[in-house]
């Protein structure tokens, strides 16, 4: 593949292992980067990606260089221009990491919907086993990559939002409203997130989005877990085959991944 660029951070495995949150992540900061392809992707890792969309949106005419038709009609749906702009930034990211994975030109993949909208690779790079989730929130987006494992990703951007203890009541399960309500007031925001990113990252590891209720499992919603689901409903064995994780998403931001499994390593 042709080089992309990347950070002096951003390829932080020869590195040594002084600062684990950085190597745990690659960090894609500004237009100028690059990606030697082909990226390594054993079968026992799962590879975190974050990007600052906020300095890659400027180069939107690049970045629509590399998307489908389809995509560029959905760009062109936003009615803000910063929305677009963030849109068509995260979704040729994606393209541009997963080709450097797939050894192949980042315009030349193409993607399936699952029925809740889930995209894989499409045929023939799907025999890769190469899987990917994508999160955006605010200015940040965060992508997760295995092989042959479901997973999925999300991350928020930490808010004031007065609504949060109404939010809780109506989305988190009652074991997650114990936890949440017990804690006194200040600590309640970034509490809030962990609990909605956590339930989030497993709604879309399982594909089901909303349609698997929320009071169907409970996540902790403790900082820095890596074992955050708690409970499934109605079969308690769900919990044991997933593994939840907080994931580091940079200052103001909190995320997390849920991959099927436990035999993988998170590496960046
Ligand atoms: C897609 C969905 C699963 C997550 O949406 P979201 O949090 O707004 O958005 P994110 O940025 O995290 O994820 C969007 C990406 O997920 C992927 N995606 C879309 N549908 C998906 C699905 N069913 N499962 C997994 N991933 C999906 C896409 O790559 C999408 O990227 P794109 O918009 O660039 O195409 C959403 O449909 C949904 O059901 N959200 C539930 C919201 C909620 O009430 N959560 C309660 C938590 S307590």
């Amino acid at each position: 593949m042709a080089v992309q660029s990347i950070p002096a951070d951003a390829l932080l495995r020869d590195r040594p292992p002084t600062n684990r949150t950085m190597i745990q992540n690659m960090n894609i900061a500004g237009s100028d980067f690059e990606i030697s392809a082909p990226l390594a992707l054993p079968l026992n890792e799962v590879q975190v990606w974050r990007a600052d969309l906020e300095s890659l949106r400027a180069d939107e005419s690049r970045w629509l260089s590399l998307l489908s038709a389809d995509e560029k009609a959905r760009a062109a749906r936003f009615h803000f221009p910063v929305d677009r702009q963030r849109f068509a930034a995260a979704r040729a990211l994606l393209r541009t990491i997963l080709a450097a994975y797939l050894n192949s030109d980042p315009r030349q993949l193409t993607f399936l919907y699952s029925p809740k909208e889930k995209p894989s690779l499409a045929p023939p790079h799907a025999a890769s086993g190469v899987t990917f989730n994508v999160s955006h929130s605010g200015g940040v987006a965060m992508y997760a990559f295995s092989r042959k494992r479901d997973l999925g990703i999300d991350v928020e951007q930490v808010r004031r939002n007065s609504d949060i203890e109404a939010i809780a009541r109506r989305f988190f399960s009652t074991h997650e409203q114990t936890q949440f309500f017990a804690l006194p007031a200040e600590e309640r925001v970034a509490a809030f997130f962990r609990c909605w990113t956590r339930k989030e990252a497993y709604l879309k590891a399982t594909g089901d989005g909303l349609s698997l209720p929320l009071s169907q499992f409970d996540v902790s919603i403790e900082p820095g877990s890596q074992d955050a689901l708690a409970a499934t409903r109605p079969d308690p064995a769900e919990a044991a085959r997933w593994r939840l994780t907080e994931v580091p998403a940079g200052s103001g931001y909190i995320a997390a991944l849920c991959v099927r499994g436990r035999d993988w390593e998170l590496k960046g």
